[in-house]
């Protein structure tokens, strides 16, 4: 949790500061934690640090520091809070300082060790002005200066003795330098001519330059203005190569949405694009080619624009066979052969998107799969063996849980794959077995929307890939590459018509938004969706909404049932539709109001709503269903005016366990 931003360079436009550099990158970390924030900086003019730091939303620091612009300075580091230790106060935010004032640190994480070094430093004179764990790093910089460690050395040495979790900053008067330190959250830099940034993601770099270098695990990068070196916490210094990064910087803007999240959920028929098009392939005879969506439409249009795209696909690629293309991925037939199970691991939305995935595994593979929380499967008995593979999907790559599980199951040898939206992240480390990325640039929304979606797609490409290896063919077999290519392919243009209903589900969510509780419910494939629905509905309206599955209510559940109580239902046209419908029934006769989001037309007498979607392969269902109760969410939230893409007590990465 928390994000932090550090600069040093040589400023060439008048009037900005390192302070601004550093304020405009914690704009784009503010998703990362949003209850206190602060920015030390090395003023040129009286060759101090100087700081500010105020609790509540970034606004309230930016506007403290409008009142005192211009500033002169070259070198600052920010931080914006998510509070584990110590409540979240004007004291308690972050940068904290040392006893001299000669030293500002920032930090994410936490320091398991700090109540023991704390009572160390105390008894040797420093004196602690706050309740966070944090604080110490400050102090101990200092105590290796006091004994004559240059501030690298003194940085490297306190590295050294600090356990737990941390990615730090720390800034020096005496120097006018920055050190970085990783060991668990993330770090990265980026150098463009004399300007050097770090930050806890990408975000607020692309701004800059698209080349970055990741730290990696017990690495430390010191630097000023232009100059720039890595070492290990041993010492040793390293040469580390930059990673060019695909995201563009106007992505990560509101682009005229009135949120980031409402903006994240128009994106998602262009992401899901963006993820599948270069990743199936077709073998013209000779070689393997990458399957051009645009061809696919020439076509159509070359054949008269009444006919289907699966017409004009049939043209295209008849008989080519088609293979899925994973870039990066490194498991093999006999990996996929000689595995006992797939275990997926993830929290929160991913740990939905990972129960959709496991039905997709189960149709398209025939493979058993199971799902398991990051928070829980590292402390269960679960037997693992080298021959199970993992998967961990994560869009941040950074979730404290989900890594740590990870680890567990590498140590048993295990093959690990993953699946994120952040290059370079914590997790991408981990993947032994390589990494599948969601390709669904920046998400700057708390609330996972096309990162969700995205990590749909490739839990299913994984799941085509698997059977095209292992050659294993299920009950379902009609579910391979080309079958499910074609409705893929259709699949953007069937997310935009639901975005065209977009007023409907405002209209509804009018009807509904002053409701105390929800109940979301679905089956089969379609009951991880109405987890993921009213996880949505909760995080950002603050309404409380259960999701469950749609044939376990009159085990239980029902008897909550009353004229009071939306019970929003996943319908599609399949083999369970007619017990989704007796399911309504039973709701029906206890008075709930019904909304049912379904793929064609049911014959039910008495529903309040219907949200009509478009129809596709069962398979590819989670990702249509997805949309509607992400835009009614959305709605319920801004009719109640809550703080959208920033809600209450949350935050988008949850680096601590
Ligand atoms: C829900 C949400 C969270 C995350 C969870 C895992 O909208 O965003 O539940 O899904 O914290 O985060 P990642 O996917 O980054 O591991």
């Amino acid at each position: 949790m928390c994000g932090i931003m550090g600069f040093s360079g040589n400023l060439k436009k008048e009037q900005e500061s390192s302070v601004d550099v550093v304020l405009n990158g914690l704009k784009s970390l503010e998703y990362r934690g949003y209850d206190s924030s602060g920015i030390a900086y090395y003023d040129n003019d009286d060759r101090v640090i100087k700081y500010i730091k105020k609790s509540g939303k970034l606004t309230n620091l930016s506007n403290e520091f409008s009142c005192i612009t211009p500033l002169n300075s070259d070198a600052a580091i920010g931080h914006i809070r998510w509070a584990t230790h110590g409540r979240p106060t004007d004291e308690n935010a972050h940068p904290h300082i040392d006893c001299t004032g000669d030293i500002a640190i920032v930090h994410n994480g936490i320091i398991e060790n700090y109540v023991v070094l704390k009572n160390k430093l105390i008894k040797k004179g420093h004196k602690f002005t706050t309740e966070t764990d944090s604080e110490v790093i400050a102090h101990l910089i200092e105590d290796y200066i006091n004994n004559g460690k240059s501030f690298y050395e003194a940085v490297r040495l306190s590295s050294l003795e600090l356990l737990g979790a941390f990615a730090i900053l720390a800034l020096n008067a005496g120097e006018k330098s920055i050190a970085a330190v990783k060991f668990g959250p993330p770090l990265v830099l980026a150098q463009k001519d004399n300007n050097i940034y770090v930050a806890s993601d990408i975000s607020p770099l692309i701004e800059y330059t698209n080349d970055v270098i990741y730290l990696k695990n017990s690495e430390i990068a010191y630097f000023h203005y232009g100059n720039l070196e890595i070492t290990t916490f041993k010492g040793k210094k390293i040469n580390k190569t930059t990673t060019k990064i695909d995201w563009d910087a106007s992505r990560a803007a509101k682009s005229g949405f009135s949120h980031f999240m409402q903006k994240e959920i128009y994106e998602q028929p262009a992401r899901l694009l963006d993820a599948f098009s270069s990743r199936v392939m077709y073998n013209d005879g000779m070689k393997d080619n990458v399957v051009n969506i645009n061809k696919i439409k020439i076509q159509r249009n070359a054949l008269g624009s009444n006919e289907n795209t699966q017409n004009s696909f049939n043209e295209v690629f008849a008989g080519a066979g088609l293979k899925i293309s994973l870039e990066g991925l490194k498991l093999t037939k006999n990996d996929v052969l000689n595995s006992s199970k797939i275990v997926f691991i993830a929290c929160g939305s991913s740990y939905y998107a990972s129960l959709a995935i496991k039905y997709m595994m189960e149709m398209i593979c025939g493979l058993p799969v199971i799902v398991g929380y990051g928070s829980e499967f590292r402390y269960e008995n679960f037997p693992v063996s080298q021959n199970d593979i993992f998967v961990g999907i994560s869009q941040s790559g950074e979730t404290a849980d989900t890594n740590s599980a990870l680890e567990v199951a590498k140590a048993k040898r295990a093959k690990i794959l993953s699946i994120t939206n952040v290059p370079g992240s914590q997790i991408t480390g981990l993947s032994n077995k390589g990494v599948i990325y969601t390709h669904a640039g920046p998400e700057i929304g708390v609330a996972s929307t096309k990162a969700f979606t995205t990590q749909l797609l490739c839990g299913l490409l994984l799941a085509l890939y698997i059977r095209e290896k292992s050659g294993f063919i299920p009950q379902y077999r009609w579910f391979n590459s080309q079958n499910i290519f074609k409705d893929l392919v259709e699949l953007p243009k069937k997310m935009e018509k639901i975005l065209f209903i977009d007023e409907t589900l405002k209209d509804i969510a009018k009807k509904y938004y002053k409701s105390s509780n929800f109940l979301y419910l679905g089956r089969g494939i379609l009951y991880p969706i109405a987890l993921e629905g009213a996880l949505k509905l909760k995080e950002i309206s603050y309404i409380h909404a259960e999701g469950y599955p749609a044939g376990e209510m009159k085990h239980g559940p029902i008897a909550l049932v009353d004229e009071n109580m939306p019970v929003l239902f996943l319908l599609s046209n399949n083999m369970l539709a007619s017990k989704t419908i007796s399911n309504i029934e039973e709701i029906k006769a206890r008075g709930g109001r019904i909304i049912a989001v379904a793929d064609y037309e049911p014959e039910i007498d008495g529903l309040s709503d219907l949200i009509r979607i478009p129809e596709t392969l069962e398979v590819l269902s989670p990702i249509l269903y997805t949309l509607p109760l992400q835009l009614f969410a959305y709605h319920i939230a801004a009719l109640k005016g809550t703080d959208i893409d920033q809600p209450r007590n949350l935050a988008k990465s949850v680096t601590v366990e």
